[in-house]
């Protein structure tokens, strides 16, 4: 068994933060659930789709909070219909904005507007062209295809790539782009048109769920990279309007940074450990 097989999963929330490698490996791998993950211990389980019905229960569980202000009030399209589709749009759809799910599966789509609350539901055209703001929760590896796809629609709009393009290897996890280039990067080449920003990357789906992410007095900072000014005001209102604090990391050329910090953690997670606790403030040492 190598490394990056050693593991064993033992939630679907895991399961789901790790879809890419999944999709990318094409075989049922196994990871360690660290000590501190929400799950049910050490046991393995063999390996199946993300559960909607999960979210559905930890949304259920915290209650739909919505908010008051309804002046910043976002149309958001989300293209797809999985974990991030339904956690993330859950949140917005706390935070007061209206959200349409879009799917290549209808159903599945029905079914995630469901558990978001969201306006509404359709095809994954139909989501591209309902927001200001437009989600790609996909596959890291099928996101630039799909904005190309749907490039036209997307000309104009604010588009967030919250993908992750990592695999297991030998060497333990790894970027499939690489590390030069981004996800967010190829879908800004393949939609000219579209403002790109990488965002919503960093944390596990299941910190959406929260009412207010907020962890030792402090709101999670949710950093976000992109070229377009207008674009970095839209998501840092949105990041603002769900209790979060904006972290504005740069340009779309430091978004490869912020898929590799994921690869990090993630990797740094699943081997028991807590990336957070290596990036203390000179203020802790009293500087
Ligand atoms: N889950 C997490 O905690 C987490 C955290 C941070 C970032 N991310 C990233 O967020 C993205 C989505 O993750 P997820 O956990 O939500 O995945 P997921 O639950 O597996 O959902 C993926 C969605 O993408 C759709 N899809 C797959 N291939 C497609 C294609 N070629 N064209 C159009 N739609 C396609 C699937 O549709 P079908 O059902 O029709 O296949 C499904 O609706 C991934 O890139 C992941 O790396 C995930």
């Amino acid at each position: 068994m190598t490394p990056s097989q050693r593991f064993a999963i033992t939630s679907n929330a895991m399961r789901a933060w790790q879809s890419d490698v999944y999709a990318t490996s094409g075989r049922p791998v196994s990871f360690s659930m660290p000590p501190s993950c929400p799950g049910d211990g050490h046991r393995a389980v063999c390996i199946g789709p993300p559960s909607v019905a999960g979210v559905r229960h930890r949304i259920a569980e915290h209650g739909i909070h919505r908010s008051r202000d309804r002046s910043s009030t976002m149309r958001i399209g989300i293209l797809g219909t999985g974990s991030m589709a339904a956690t993330l749009g859950g949140a917005w759809a706390r935070a007061g904005h209206q959200v349409l799910v879009g799917g290549r599966d209808r159903a599945a789509a029905a079914a995630a507007a469901g558990v978001v609350g969201a306006a509404g539901h359709g095809g994954l055209a139909d989501a591209a062209a309902y927001g200001d703001v437009v989600l790609a929760a996909v596959p890291a590896d099928a996101a630039p295809e799909l904005t190309k796809h749907l490039a036209e629609t997307l000309a104009g709009r604010t588009v967030i790539d919250c993908t992750n393009p990592v695999a297991p290897t030998d060497e333990g996890l790894m970027l499939t782009t690489g590390g030069m280039s981004s996800v967010a990067r190829r879908m800004a080449d393949a939609a000219p048109g579209a403002h790109v920003v990488k965002a919503f990357n960093l944390c596990h789906e299941s910190i959406w769920t929260l009412p207010r992410p907020e962890f030792e007095d402090a709101a999670l900072a949710v950093p976000y990279c992109a070229d377009d000014a207008g674009a970095r005001e839209q998501v840092a209102a949105l990041i603002t309007s769900m209790g979060c604090t904006p972290l504005p990391c740069g340009g779309l050329a430091r978004a490869a940074y912020l898929e590799a910090t994921a690869a990090f953690a993630i990797g740094a997670w699943w081997s028991g450990a807590q990336a957070r606790f290596a990036f203390p403030t000179p203020g802790q040492a009293g500087v």
